[in-house]
């Protein structure tokens, strides 16, 4: 990896360099129409289009359909150092990172909230099972071989998919709703059967004190992603906090993944 400057990064080619700066003007509303949108319709329908014989071959196709095939170059972030690389390369070091935090804390059976068509899961093994809101993610992963099932966060009943003796976590899906509280709220009508929760979620940071730092933070509410999964975590007197990181990697610099890990209190 190539280390990089931020000038190098957020330069004019750059569509976030001008509306981080207020030069374009960019507003998203982050509903679930929005979801509907971008992902169901959009994302995992594009990809139902095609025939895969791997779970790996779609992943690739969703990277090469996002503008980053395999051989391309990209930006990634460790931290608040900026590195350019191989796309493969990113991708490699971003799955182990996934990979080592969740053998670190896994107990039982593992279970992904928001995981698309289940290609975290496929790289575990034991019973791996998931939840998801877009209907063609899930005729994707049947197709694939991964078992997951229709999942709203918003809707209380859905969290009733989780077994006992679970570890659940979660992949870039809570960035996608702006407020994270009805996620805990659910999750702790659970509690009984969830051993512990691990996120790889970008958040707002309010400690964040860097350029990059704030960017970030802005670049959330321009896409009115996350703002509060941390501090609804650590102000829940029945949560126990195991781990933050924040900014361990980003596979997008300006949406760069935290590692927060907690369980409910007995
Ligand atoms: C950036 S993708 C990440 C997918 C997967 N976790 C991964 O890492 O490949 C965000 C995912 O969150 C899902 N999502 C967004 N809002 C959701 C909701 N309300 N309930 C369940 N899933 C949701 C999207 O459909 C999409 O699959």
């Amino acid at each position: 990896m190539k280390p990089i400057s931020i000038n190098d990064y957020l330069n004019h080619e750059n569509p976030w360099s001008k509306r981080l700066l207020g030069f374009t003007e960019f507003a998203k509303k982050r509903d679930i129409q929005q979801i509907e949108n971008e992902y169901n319709l959009d994302k995992y329908a594009k990809l139902l289009d095609y025939e895969f014989e791997t779970i790996e071959d779609c992943k690739r196709k969703e990277f090469e359909l996002g503008g980053l095939p395999m051989d391309a170059q990209m930006v990634v972030s460790v931290g608040d150092e900026l590195h350019k690389t191989a796309v493969a390369t990113a991708r490699a070091h971003y799955n182990h990172t996934i990979q080592a935090n969740i053998d670190k804390y896994r107990e039982g059976n593992l279970c992904e909230l928001g995981c698309g068509y289940g290609y975290n899961l496929s790289r575990f093994k034991g019973d791996c099972y998931g939840g998801e809101y877009s209907k063609n993610a899930v005729t994707l992963a049947k197709k694939l071989g991964a078992k997951v099932s229709e999942f709203n966060y918003y809707n209380e009943a859905d969290y009733q998919l989780i077994k006992p003796n679970t570890t659940v976590f979660t992949v870039h899906s809570i960035e996608q709703l702006p407020d994270a509280s009805v996620i805990i709220e659910n999750l702790e009508k659970q509690k009984s059967k969830i051993n512990c929760v691990v996120h790889f979620e970008p958040t707002v940071v309010p400690e964040r004190k860097s350029l990059l730092g704030m960017m970030r933070n802005k670049y959330m509410e321009l896409n009115d992603y996350n703002r509060n999964l941390i501090s609804v975590l650590v102000q829940n007197q029945n949560i126990e906090m195991l781990e933050i990181r924040t900014d361990l990697f980003g596979l997008m610099p300006l949406n760069s993944t935290n590692l927060i890990a907690w369980r409910f209190k007995k």
